[in-house]
């Protein structure tokens, strides 16, 4: 765990002077089923200053704090132009979020962040932008969308690729609906398994290239996703001639501190926390080789 120190050696500060420790309480003041077991709470701090000052960038996340419960890494999942509302869009699977799944409009939790590198905005100028994200992985890519839509005449062609197992688990369904309508970016979706009305396309999202071009020296290619389409989506792209430095990939790992102290998200030489969850995939190749599929 080279670089990492115990959480009681060290006490961390912010630029601002907040303790990167102390998580600030936050209001939910909006919440939305995404499909059965994932909800988007839009969420403000309480504190006015912090409301002001807070910023963040596509692909970063917060610590989620639940009042005696834990914390967990969420995704910031909304507009980077609007930071001071910040949607988390999680999946109630575990400890702490199914004790979010329980929370309500006006209930307060802790937020601790922005933490991470994110997805690299400035790399997409003159260039065409191919986004895969598979289930829970269009959270941390939709930011990403909101930025391409303000600043659309920056890059080329965009595609968004999204594939989930069941039409009825499609995030952000009616924006989805909304982006493919409004033409700015090319909109495909698939599904694993048709459900009745579903007459899009079905199998998993990497078998959607065979139906766009992708021109590899001028794409650059924003990847999230389960491990496995993190891994199979970066070979694809490898193959379709785009170079190692133009894939990116966001990645999962057990978080305690969030910053780059305590080890826990020790991925290779690399934390996940500090130097991801966005990774270029030229950065980790070797440490990918490695991993069993
Ligand atoms: C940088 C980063 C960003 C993240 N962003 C998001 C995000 O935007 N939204 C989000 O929902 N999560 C996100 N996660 C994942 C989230 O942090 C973890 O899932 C976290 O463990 C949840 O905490 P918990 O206490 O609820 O779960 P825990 O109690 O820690 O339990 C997690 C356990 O749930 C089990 N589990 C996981 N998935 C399933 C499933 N589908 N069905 C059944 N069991 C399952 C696993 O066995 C795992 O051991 C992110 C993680 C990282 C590192
Ligand atoms: S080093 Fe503590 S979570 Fe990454």
């Amino acid at each position: 765990m080279s670089g990492a120190a115990t959480q009681s050696q060290r006490r961390t500060t912010a630029g601002n002077g907040r303790d990167l420790w102390v998580p600030a309480p936050a209001r939910i003041v909006a919440l939305k089923d995404e499909n059965f077991n994932t909800k988007t709470f839009t969420m403000e701090f309480t504190d006015e200053r912090l409301r002001a000052e807070y910023r963040f960038e596509p692909g970063q996340f917060n610590m989620v704090y639940v009042p005696k419960i834990g914390e967990a890494a969420i995704s910031i999942s909304s507009d980077p132009h609007r930071p001071q509302q910040m949607g988390h869009t999680i999946r109630l699977v575990g400890t702490v979020t199914r004790a979010m799944g329980r929370m309500k409009v006006g209930d307060v939790v802790g937020l601790r962040g922005p933490f991470g590198t994110g997805w690299p905005m400035q790399r997409l100028d003159g260039h065409d932008v191919v986004i895969m994200g598979g289930g829970i992985g269009l959270a941390p890519l939709r930011p990403v969308i909101y930025w391409l839509l303000q600043h659309r005449k920056r890059c080329g062609r965009v595609v968004l690729f999204y594939g989930c197992r069941f039409p009825e688990d499609r995030l952000f369904a009616e924006e989805l609906q909304g982006w493919e309508k409004g033409g700015e970016l090319d909109v495909l979706v698939t599904v694993d398994n048709a459900t009745a009305g579903w007459a899009g396309p079905v199998g998993v999202v990497t078998q959607l290239l065979r139906r766009v071009k992708v021109t590899g020296e001028r794409t650059i290619v924003l990847v999230c996703g389960p491990r496995i389409l993190n891994r199979v989506a970066s070979w694809n792209f490898l193959q379709l001639h785009v170079p190692a430095e133009q894939v990116y990939v966001s990645l999962e790992r057990n978080m305690n501190c969030g910053f780059g102290l305590c080890g826990h998200c020790q991925y290779g030489s690399k934390f996940v926390c500090r130097d991801g969850p966005v990774f270029c995939y030229a950065d980790i190749a070797n440490i990918f080789a490695k991993e069993e599929v």
